[in-house]
């Protein structure tokens, strides 16, 4: 297996059982695959393994300050990592498999690497719904340490293109399951003294009030950083971006939304789902077209629509 800064020759696997049997070796050896999930693509390695996490910030950039989420096929195996409660049992059941990250305190002796949680006291965890990343952690039978399968700071991946074209020869394997279909990354939800927002993601707030029956206080931008991954400038295509547009400049190129004349549209329709799930597929597509700017149409804030926003005002912050 390769070590630091080397380059490595990626596989391309295919989504059919002989992919997901090599991918599951690769990371048994302590080898690094992109995963498909239904939000974006993961960069797996096994948690367990320090050289093999440790590689994920050097194929990435990431800062090791910056913890990652580790996936598990199902509620039981999350409890082996974390201290469980009531509260993470009925979002779990409402929501898992699917787009919510709980976090929760780290169980002692749980025996994952310090660098998936940069040395804090608490764990993310994930069940992820797509049928190839539960087949990969059934296979793999542990815990598997995954981030977007971005360069830090970039547009997050939802094809195999996108990672190839951010990661390749630098990682061992990128598992093909085509375009991801949430398109933004989970919703993360820590469960401290009381719940807590931390991220806006592919599982609507108004679906988590709903089941807690109380409405969830919200992480704020000036809070103590208690999801350390949440710095302002990221997700930045090469272009600079301008928000809340209703015209288009001339060096500009407009991220449409509803019925505008655009050069790409998130949805015709207005449909928030259907714009999350196109959202980071146009920006990756408008910036391979170099334009000087990339203006984007109003996004409504409810729903998925508080994750597409929060991704663009992170992609349109001063870097
Ligand atoms: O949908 C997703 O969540 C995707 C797929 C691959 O599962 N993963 C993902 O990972 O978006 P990443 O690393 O790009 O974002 C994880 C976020 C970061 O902002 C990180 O700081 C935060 O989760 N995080 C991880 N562990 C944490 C912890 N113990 N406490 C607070 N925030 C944490
Ligand atoms: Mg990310």
């Amino acid at each position: 297996m390769s070590t630091s800064n080397t380059p490595t020759e990626t596989e391309m696997l295919a989504a059919n059982a002989a992919g997901v049997t090599r991918a599951a070796s690769i990371l048994t050896e302590g080898g690094l695959i992109a995963m498909p999930t239904e939000t974006v693509y993961g960069l797996a390695a096994d948690a367990r393994n320090d050289h093999a996490v440790a590689r994920i910030f050097e194929a990435k950039g990431r800062p090791r300050f910056n913890p990652l989420i580790v996936h598990v096929a199902d509620a039981a195996t999350a409890q082996r990592y974390v201290a469980w409660s009531d509260l993470a049992d009925r979002l779990a059941q409402a929501f898992w498999p699917g787009a919510l990250t709980l976090v929760l305190p780290l169980r002692p002796g749980s025996r994952l690497s310090p660098l998936v949680t940069a040395d804090l006291p608490t764990l993310a965890v994930r069940v992820p719904a797509h049928p190839l990343a539960h087949e990969l952690l059934t296979q793999f039978d542990g815990p598997l340490a995954a981030p977007s399968a971005n360069p830090s700071g970039k547009i997050s991946p939802t094809t195999a293109a996108h990672v190839a074209a951010g990661l390749a020869g630098r990682i061992e394997g990128i598992l093909d399951g085509g375009a991801c279909p949430v398109g933004v990354e989970s919703t993360i939800v820590g469960l401290f003294e009381e719940p807590v927002l931390l991220r806006p993601g592919g599982l609507p707030q108004e679906a988590l009030e709903h089941c807690l029956g109380a409405p969830l206080k919200v992480h704020q931008s000036g809070d103590p950083l208690i999801a350390p991954g949440q710095m302002t400038s990221h997700y930045a295509p090469g272009a600079s971006v301008r928000l809340n547009a209703s015209d288009v400049g001339p060096e500009e190129l407009l991220l449409g939304f509803g019925t505008v004349d655009c050069a790409l549209n998130l949805s015709a329709a207005g449909d928030l789902t259907e714009a999350a799930a196109n959202l980071f597929h146009h920006l990756h597509a408008l910036d391979a077209k170099v334009p000087k700017g990339i203006a984007v149409s109003p996004i409504p804030e409810i729903g998925l629509g508080r994750a597409i926003n929060d991704r663009l005002r992170r992609a349109a912050a001063p870097r």
